[in-house]
């Protein structure tokens, strides 16, 4: 089959790990008879140096008339990169958000697995990481404090901030429901977090997952607070199969399951709309740090391309076979420096992604 995929490679680090995720779709275009046509797409820093602007109306309608959309990430130093010194909305991240709504992306998926081979990176208690863990974060995407009215005004003198969180139903309702068509295809379970001790969004969000659940009986639905989960992600992170939330406690949940599983190179993402088009992207940032240095994990890139193979080509064979290779290049014991442990062998985030690619197999 012949797909067009859009490439946003981004900042930072983003180059050269979207070119490692390249190089293993090729792998799989070859060695499953399928073609992918690459159209690069600008965003972030990389658009603004260019047109001024992180996201142009041309960007979007080339990422509307792709199959899909692969990216790396976005962003500078925000201390020392001159992006920063732009208003608010005409930084690296209003791009990524400006994408996000454009297409409608309201769904983020967000596995946090700790691989058996990386159990020693794993932050927690070895009785904790013995027990492995297997998450999956559906994170609303397209609503909550990101997406309400901000503003910051002065009164008696002295600055005011306002940010809004609003959610309708309907917009609750459409991310439930692919929380528990998501916790259906695996361990039928959803913890859905909110903060409805203190927040009306929450309150109302509580109420449309219980009527959404009733749709899913098999499921089993439980409630928790976001503090208390954050919590939990430490204390047991076992016990979770499909956290449902919404969009900045997504965030910083994300942040944290990822870091749980050794190192928040190895997660990957997928943000889908109501069609088969969605954006894929390692949950990690731009890394301005190293970016250029050949030493960043492309692993978290070639899972999220894995998972466009999986949900927006329906190569479900194709997509199986990138997750193994990933799992068989750890398991032979290598390492980007992120990962590293004794014993291992520390290769670079080119040959990480030549690795790889020579492992898809039919
Ligand atoms: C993420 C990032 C973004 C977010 C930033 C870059 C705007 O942290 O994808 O998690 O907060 O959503
Ligand atoms: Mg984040």
């Amino acid at each position: 089959m012949e797909f067009k995929v859009g490439v946003i490679a981004g900042d930072g680090i983003g180059p050269e790990i979207t070119s490692q995720a390249v190089k293993v779709l090729d792998k799989v275009a070859d060695v499953y008879g399928h073609k992918f046509d690459y159209t690069d797409i600008l965003m972030g820093g990389a658009s603004i140096d260019a047109c001024g602007v992180p996201l142009t109306d041309e960007a979007i309608a080339t990422a509307r008339s792709c199959d899909s959309v692969l990216m790396g990430s976005i962003g500078g130093n925000t201390s020392t990169s001159p992006w920063y010194k732009l208003e608010p909305s005409k930084r690296p991240e209003a791009g990524l958000l400006g994408l996000r709504k454009a297409l409608g992306l309201f769904a983020n998926l967000r596995p946090a697995v700790l691989y058996d081979e990386l159990k020693g990176a794993c932050p927690l208690k070895e009785e904790i990481s013995d027990k492995g863990f297997d998450m999956l974060i559906m994170r609303e995407l397209t609503g909550g404090l990101y997406f309400g009215e901000r503003k910051t005004v002065t009164e008696n003198g002295e600055q005011k901030a306002i940010d809004t969180l609003t959610y309708t139903e309907t917009e609750i309702r459409r991310i439930a429901k692919r929380g528990f068509e998501a916790a259906m295809k695996r361990r039928k379970k959803v913890t859905s977090v909110d903060k409805a001790n203190v927040l009306d969004s929450s309150r109302l969000w509580r109420k449309v997952v219980n009527e959404v659940s009733k749709d899913f009986p098999e499921v089993e639905l439980e409630h928790m607070l976001v503090d208390n989960c954050a919590m939990q992600i430490v204390r047991d992170p076992a016990q979770f199969d499909v956290i449902l939330t919404e969009n900045m406690f997504g965030d910083i949940l994300s942040d944290e399951a990822s870091m749980v599983t050794g190192s928040i190179g190895m997660l990957s993402s997928a943000s889908l709309n109501e069609t088969k088009l969605g954006v894929y992207e390692p949950s990690h940032g731009s890394a301005p740090d190293i970016a250029g240095m050949d030493i960043a994990n492309p692993i978290a890139t070639i899972l999220s391309a894995a998972m466009m193979l999986r949900y927006s080509f329906d190569l479900e064979k194709e997509a199986d076979a990138v997750d193994a290779a990933v799992k068989k290049v750890l398991k032979d014991g290598y390492r980007t420096i992120d990962i590293m442990s004794e014993g291992k062998s520390q290769v670079g985030c080119r040959q990480m992604g030549d690795l790889i690619a020579e492992r898809i197999t039919r």
